[in-house]
């Protein structure tokens, strides 16, 4: 029988996963997608979209389903859905794999301000009029509205809809990878002197960091927010190589 493995994703990493596991007849994979992004990026395994229902709908669907591994390859700012991974793994006993990709960390040259909420880090832009690149994701821009002095460069990529009641704001639709050149183009070409980023780590955005750090623009970075101490890898190589040791050796249950 196949080992069924379901992957909470939204990532990058998720459907890089996928895409490796697809090929093997010993897995029969699943990926989970929250149904935030209108289009999502094509994905290699069958998809189901939308929550469970928080940590107890989610435990009735892994036990429903017989899936014999959870992995958890949500992104490092979704909290919630970690949590309810966990809760649901330990009332199931279903085991739990977290990937998760390592945050960058502040080189000798970047010039970061650290914040620990998307508000403290607008806080942070200050009161002289700033001209901000934000790449904070559209369910995040609410705190712009109380510091309307700044001109925003809103990057995501749905549309911003209603647009944010803001002064001076202009929206760009794009979906990563954002290669460094590209980044200091933009950069330079909206004459931008501040980004608002959260800690994402990963290859896919880290350009305009890259491209900040060359350009000496300041970068203020909000923290990631602490999720549940579960037996975690931080790449997809090293998930690919633990789900078959672990398929394997049948360690299906209690781990
Ligand atoms: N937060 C970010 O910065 C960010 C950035 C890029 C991508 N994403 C991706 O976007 C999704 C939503 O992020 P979020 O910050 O809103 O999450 P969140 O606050 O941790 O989760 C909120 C609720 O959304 C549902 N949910 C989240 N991820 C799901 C998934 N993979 N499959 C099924 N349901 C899911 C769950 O609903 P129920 O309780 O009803 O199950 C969860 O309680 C995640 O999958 C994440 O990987 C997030």
């Amino acid at each position: 029988m196949a080992y069924k493995i379901l992957i909470l994703g939204g990532t990058t990493e998720a459907r890089e996963l996928a895409a490796r596991l697809a090929g093997e007849p010993r897995y029969e994979t699943k990926l989970s997608l929250a149904g935030r992004t209108a289009r999502p990026a094509g994905q290699p395994v069958p998809v189901r979209v939308g929550g469970f229902g928080g940590a107890e709908g989610l435990a009735a669907h892994l036990a429903g389903k017989g899936i014999d591994l959870l992995v958890d390859a949500t992104h490092p700012f979704a909290a919630r859905i970690s949590a309810n991974a966990a809760e649901a793994a330990r009332v199931t006993k279903v085991p739990l794999l977290a990937l998760r990709r390592p945050g960058w960390e502040r080189g000798k040259l970047d010039r970061w301000t650290e914040a620990d909420t998307v508000a403290a880090a607008v806080v942070a832009l200050g009161e002289r009029t700033r001209r901000v690149l934000v790449t904070l994701g559209r369910q995040e821009l609410a705190p712009l509205r109380a510091h309307p002095h700044h001109f925003y460069l809103i990057r995501s990529v749905d549309p911003v809809d209603p647009p944010l009641d803001l002064p001076d704001a202009q929206y760009l639709l794009a979906r990563g990878p954002f290669g460094e050149d590209d980044e200091r183009r933009l950069l330079i070409d909206h004459r931008i002197d501040a980004i608002l980023s959260k800690n994402s780590g990963g290859a896919a955005t880290y350009g305009k960091i890259a491209a900040a750090r060359g350009l000496g623009i300041e970068v203020v970075m909000v923290r990631r927010p602490p999720k549940p101490v579960v037996p975690t890898v931080g790449t997809v190589d090293e998930a690919v190589a633990e789900i078959a040791h672990r398929a394997a050796s049948g360690k299906n249950r209690g781990v």
